[in-house]
C-alpha cells in the first residue's frame, strides 16, 4: 500500500514521457494466490523526451522474478528493482524489448485495484494507477500501446476468459486442466483501460448493427442465475449505442462489446476498452428487486461507460489533471441521453439536486478544488462531484454560450482532430473557439477557479417608463489556496413572466447603458462576464416576475430579491419547468430558514397559508406530469437547508423546522394527496418507462407527505402498499415511509423485508441503507447493532457504503451534538484504511462540511479528524483527505 509520504504532483511540471511503449504482450496465468504475469514491452525513446534518460517503470507492491532486455539477462548494476519502481539507468538509445515476470496474489488484494477476486471471479481495475499493481509499466495516460493479452486459467474455475478488443484465439492446453484465450485490441490505449476477467459466469448475448452496417456482438456477464436481471442493461446498451450515432455521430469500433458485473467494486463502473467492468448494482434489475431509480441509474451508467469509448478511450487524457476532459464531458453526454429517453426537465431537476447535494458542499468546504486541479497528492481522491458533475455543467454552459449548432461542430472537430490522442482541456476548448469564432480565454476560468459563484439579481420596474431593470452581480468566496477570485463568464438564461406569458425581451443596443445584443435577446441567454451587469428591458407593460437562470443555466447560487408573490407566480406558470420547480424550492427555503431562526430563538414557527395553496394547485394539476409533480412537492432536504444556512448550522433545529413544515403541509393537503395517490394506483404490470415511473414517484412522494402530516393514516396506507406491492419501487417506497414512524410496525416491516430478500445482496444493501438514514437518536445504536449483523462486512464496498455511508449522510445523527456520530465514522475510516484506502478516504469525505456546523459540533468533528490524522501508517488517500479537511 502506498502510505502517507506521497509527493505532490503538479500540472505545471508536466513533461512528456522519455520513453514510449508501442506494444504490450501479456501472458497471464491466473492462479488464486500466485498469478504469473509475463509482460513483453516494445519500448523506444520518445523523440519529445530527454535523450538517454533512465527508464523508470512504475510499480505498486511488485517484485520481478525475471527481467530480460532484448531476450538477455540484465546486470544487477544497471537495473534497480523495488516494489514501487523498476529503473534501468542507461537503456538502449533505440527501440528495445523488455520482458518482465511478476507474480501477484489476487486473493490477498483487498484494495480492489489491480488484479483481484470478486466472488469466484478474477477481475481487474486499473484506473487510475492500478496497472502498476499487475506489472511494472509507464503507468501514465499519455503512453498509448497496442495490447495482446493471453489469459490462461483452470477450465473449471474460469470457463469464461475475457480481455480488451477482439478474441483472436482460444483453446485447451493439452494434457492439463487449463485453457487459454488470446485477445487483441488494435486501438492504442493507456494502461488504465486494460482489463481482464476470468470466471464461471452466466451471460446474455445480443447484437447491434452500426450505422455503417458493421455487426457488433454484445455480451453481459453476471453471476449464474442472474441472467434475466441483465436484460434491461442490454436494452439500455443498444439504445445508447444508437443514440451516440444520432446525437454525436459516433459509432462503435470493435467487433465485440462486453460488460461484466461484479459485486466487489470501488466505484460505479469502468470503461475499459471493449470490456466494461461494472459494480453489479448498475447492471442487475428485475421489477421485484430494483426501484425505478435503480433502473434510471443503470441506464445512465451503461450509457456513461459506453460513451467513454469516444470521450475517454479514443481520445484520452494527457495526464490526470485533465480528468474532467473525459469525465465531465461523458457525464454531460449521459445526462443528454437520459434526457432524451425520459423527461428533459425532470432529468434536469434531479441532476440539479444531485449537483447541489454533492458538489456544492465540496466546493464550499476544505476539499474545494478546480474542475481541473493543478496539484494532487493522491489522484484517487479526485474522482469527485467537482470533476464529474461540475465538469458536466461547464460543458453545458459552453453549449449555451455558443449555441447547439456550433457546439455540435466543435464536438465533430474534436473527434476528428484529437482521435487517437492523449489530449488536454486546451485542445478541447480550442475546437469550440475555432468553430464559433469566439475567444474562450475567460471561459477557461471555469476550469481553473474553484468555488461556487454567487449570482445576485436585483430588479426594479419603472411604471411610467415601462422599463424593467435587472442588475446581475457575481462574486466567489475564497477557497483553499485561492484567496482572490476573478469574474467568470456566466450564461444567464432569462425570461420575464407577465400575466399572459413570457414578455418579449427588448433592450437597447449593447453599447448603451443596460443594453444587450440581438443574439442575447433572441436566445434569452445573457452573458455576465464582468462583476456586474445591468440589463434594461423596454416596453414592459406590467411588472413581470423575472425567471432567472432558466434550466439552471450555470452552476451558481442564485441570490434573488424577488418578493414571495413573484415566486408563487413562477411556481404557477413559468414556461420553464425547472424554474417552476425552483420557485417552490426557493419559497420553501425561505420559509424554512425563517423557522429555523424562530426555533433557535425558542419560539414556534407559524405555518404559511399561501405556500400550502401554491402546492395544492401544483398537486391538483398532477395528471399533466406526475414525475414533475413529485419533484415539485419534494421539499428541500435537511442537507439542502444546512447548505442554504451555511454557517453555525444546527441540524436539530433544521430537522424540527422541516418536520413542522411537512407536518402542516401533509395535514392541509391530505385530500389532494390522497386523490393523487388513488388516481395513480394501477394493477398494470410493472414497466420501467418514464411515464409509469413518474406515476409511482408521485404516489410514493404523496404517501410520504401524507405520513408526515398524519402518521396513523400514512402508516396504514404504507403498510397496505408494503404488503400488496408487486414491484420494488412500491415496496421500498412504503418501507421508507414506515421507517420514519417509530414503533413495532416499523420493526416488523423491516424484518419482513429482510427475510424476503436476504438472499439478494443488492436488496439487502437497501435495507441497511434505509436504517442508517433514520433521523432519530436511536439510529446510532441501531447502526452499531447492524454492524454486528452477519450480513455486514467491511470487505464489500457497497455494503460498507450502504450502512456506514448512509449514516454519514444522516444530517442529525452523523452530526449528533455529542460527537458520537463523528467518532463512529472516524473509527470505521481507520478500520477500513488498511483494507481499502480508496473507500476509506471517500467515507472520510463526509466531514467536508464540518466547519459550517455550530461551535460545539465543530469541536467534536475536529477532534475526530485529529484522531484520524494522528493514526500510524495511514494510506496516502486518507492522509490527503484528513490533512486538507483540517487545514
Ligand atoms: N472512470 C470511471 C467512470 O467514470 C470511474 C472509475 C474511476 C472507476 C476509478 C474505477 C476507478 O466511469
Ligand atoms: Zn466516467
Amino acid at each position: 500500500m502506498r502510505t502517507d509520504t506521497a509527493q505532490p504532483v503538479r500540472l505545471s511540471e508536466y513533461r512528456a514521457p522519455d520513453y514510449l511503449i508501442d506494444h504490450v504482450d501479456l501472458d497471464i496465468r491466473l492462479h488464486l494466490s500466485a498469478t504469473h504475469v509475463r509482460a513483453r514491452l516494445s519500448i523506444r525513446p520518445n523523440p519529445l523526451g530527454r535523450p538517454g534518460a533512465p527508464l523508470t517503470l512504475d510499480g505498486d507492491g511488485l517484485s520481478a522474478t525475471t527481467v530480460l532486455l532484448d531476450g538477455g539477462a540484465l546486470d544487477l548494476g544497471v537495473i534497480a528493482i523495488g516494489p514501487e519502481r523498476l529503473t534501468i539507468a542507461e537503456p538502449p538509445r533505440k527501440a528495445f524489448e523488455l520482458t518482465i515476470d511478476t507474480i501477484v496474489d489476487p486473493s490477498a488484494n483487498t484494495q480492489l485495484m489491480g488484479l483481484y477476486r470478486s466472488g469466484s471471479a478474477y477481475c481487474t481495475q486499473c484506473e487510475a494507477e492500478g496497472f502498476r499493481r499487475i506489472t511494472y509499466f509507464l503507468d501514465r495516460p499519455d503512453v498509448l500501446s497496442v495490447y495482446t493479452t493471453r489469459i490462461e486459467a483452470e477450465k473449471a474455475q474460469a470457463p469464461v476468459l475475457l480481455g480488451n478488443g477482439n478474441l483472436v484465439e482460444s483453446g485447451d492446453i493439452p494434457g492439463s486442466s487449463r485453457h487459454y484465450a488470446i485477445w487483441h485490441d488494435p486501438h492504442p490505449k493507456p494502461c488504465y483501460l486494460f482489463a481482464l476477467v476470468g470466471g464461471d459466469l452466466g451471460s446474455i448475448h445480443d447484437a447491434f448493427t452500426t450505422r455503417s452496417g458493421r455487426e457488433v456482438k454484445l455480451g453481459i456477464y453476471v453471476e449464474h442465475g442472474k441472467e434475466s436481471r441483465a436484460a434491461y442493461a442490454m436494452d439500455a446498451l443498444k439504445r445508447c449505442m444508437r443514440w451516440d450515432e444520432e446525437a454525436f455521430g459516433r459509432e462503435y469500433d470493435l467487433d465485440v462489446f462486453n460488460i461484466v458485473a461484479v459485486s466487489d467494486f470501488n466505484m460505479g463502473a469502468m470503461e475499459n476498452k471493449g470490456l466494461n467492468v461494472f459494480n453489479d448494482k448498475y447492471v442487475l434489475a428485475l421489477p421485484g428487486t430494483a426501484t425505478d431509480l435503480d433502473y434510471a441509474h443503470i441506464e445512465a451508467v451503461i450509457a456513461h461507460e459506453y460513451f467513454h469509448n469516444w470521450t475517454g478511450n479514443r481520445i484520452t487524457c494527457r495526464d490526470w489533471f485533465q480528468l474532467c476532459l473525459k469525465e465531465g464531458l461523458t457525464v454531460f453526454r449521459d445526462q443528454e441521453f437520459s434526457s432524451d429517453q425520459r423527461s428533459r426537465p425532470v432529468k434536469r431537476i434531479s441532476d440539479i439536486r444531485a449537483l447541489r447535494a454533492a458538489q456544492f458542499p465540496e466546493d464550499g468546504g476544505p476539499l474545494a478544488h478546480n474542475v481541473r486541479p493543478d496539484t494532487y497528492l493522491e489522484i484517487n481522491n479526485f474522482y469527485t462531484p467537482t470533476i464529474y458533475e461540475k465538469g458536466a455543467e461547464v460543458i453545458r454552459m459552453l453549449k449555451a454560450l455558443i449555441g447547439a449548432e456550433a457546439f455540435r461542430r466543435g464536438m465533430d472537430l474534436y473527434f476528428e482532430r484529437c482521435d487517437g490522442m492523449a489530449a488536454t482541456v486546451e485542445d478541447f476548448i480550442a475546437c469550440f473557439a475555432e468553430v464559433s469564432g469566439r475567444d474562450l480565454a475567460q471561459f477557461m476560468r471555469w476550469y481553473s477557479q474553484a468555488g461556487t459563484p454567487t449570482l445576485k439579481a436585483t430588479s426594479a420596474y419603472d411604471t411610467s417608463a415601462r422599463t424593467f431593470t435587472l442588475t446581475l452581480a457575481q462574486s466567489t468566496a475564497p477557497t483553499p489556496g485561492q484567496p482572490d477570485k476573478q469574474p467568470l463568464v456566466i450564461p444567464v438564461a432569462l425570461g420575464l413572466v407577465g400575466s399572459g406569458g413570457d414578455l418579449p425581451l427588448t433592450t437597447p443596443a449593447p453599447h448603451e447603458d443596460g443594453g444587450a445584443s440581438a443574439r442575447e435577446c433572441a436566445s434569452g441567454v445573457f452573458e455576465l462576464a464582468t462583476e456586474t451587469r445591468k440589463l434594461v428591458f423596454h416596453d414592459i407593460a406590467e411588472r413581470p416576475a423575472p425567471s432567472i437562470l432558466r434550466g439552471f443555466s450555470a452552476p451558481v447560487k442564485l441570490d434573488l430579491d424577488s418578493p414571495a408573490e413573484d415566486l408563487l407566480t413562477l411556481a404557477a406558470r413559468d414556461t420553464d419547468l425547472v424554474n417552476r420547480w425552483q420557485a417552490i424550492q426557493t419559497s420553501a427555503n425561505r420559509l424554512l430558514a425563517a423557522s429555523v431562526a424562530t426555533i433557535r430563538m425558542g419560539d414556534v414557527p407559524a405555518p404559511d397559508a399561501r405556500f400550502a395553496e401554491a402546492l395544492a394547485s401544483v398537486i391538483d394539476a398532477f395528471a399533466a406530469d406526475p414525475a414533475f409533480t413529485a419533484q415539485a412537492i419534494s421539499l428541500p432536504t435537511e442537507a439542502d437547508m444546512a447548505r442554504e444556512i451555511g454557517v453555525d448550522v444546527d441540524p436539530d433545529a433544521i430537522h424540527m423546522a422541516r418536520r413542522e413544515l411537512r407536518r402542516s403541509l401533509g395535514l392541509q393537503l391530505q385530500p389532494q394527496l390522497l386523490k393523487a395517490y388513488e388516481a395513480l394506483s394501477t394493477d398494470a404490470p410493472y414497466s420501467p418507462d418514464a411515464r409509469s415511473a413518474g406515476a409511482r414517484a408521485l404516489r410514493n412522494t404523496a404517501l410520504d407527505l401524507i405520513a408526515a402530516g398524519d402518521a396513523r393514516t400514512g402508516a396504514d396506507i404504507a403498510m397496505r402498499q408494503f404488503q400488496s406491492a408487486h414491484n420494488m419501487t412500491d415496496q421500498f417506497g412504503a418501507l421508507a415511509v414506515l421507517s420514519m414512524i417509530p414503533g413495532d410496525q416499523r420493526e416488523q416491516a423491516l424484518d419482513a423485508f429482510y427475510r424476503t430478500h436476504a438472499a439478494d445482496h443488492l436488496v439487502v444493501d437497501k435495507w441497511f441503507a434505509l436504517q442508517g438514514l433514520i433521523p432519530e437518536a436511536s439510529t446510532f445504536e441501531r447502526v452499531q447493532t447492524l454492524m454486528q449483523h452477519h450480513a455486514f462486512t467491511y470487505a464489500n464496498p457497497n455494503r460498507l457504503r450502504s450502512l456506514i455511508g448512509s449514516f454519514a449522510a444522516n444530517l442529525t445523527q452523523f452530526h449528533a451534538a455529542d460527537g458520537r456520530g463523528y467518532d463512529l465514522i472516524a473509527s470505521v475510516v481507520l478500520e477500513m484504511d488498511s483494507r481499502n484506502p480508496q473507500v476509506a478516504a471517500r467515507l472520510l469525505g463526509a466531514f467536508r462540511t464540518w466547519r459550517s456546523m455550530e461551535a460545539g459540533r465543530r469541536l467534536h468533528a475536529q477532534a475526530a479528524l485529529q484522531r484520524v490524522a494522528e493514526a500510524q501508517g495511514l494510506s496516502a488517500d486518507v492522509r490527503d483527505i484528513v490533512d486538507r479537511s483540517l487545514a
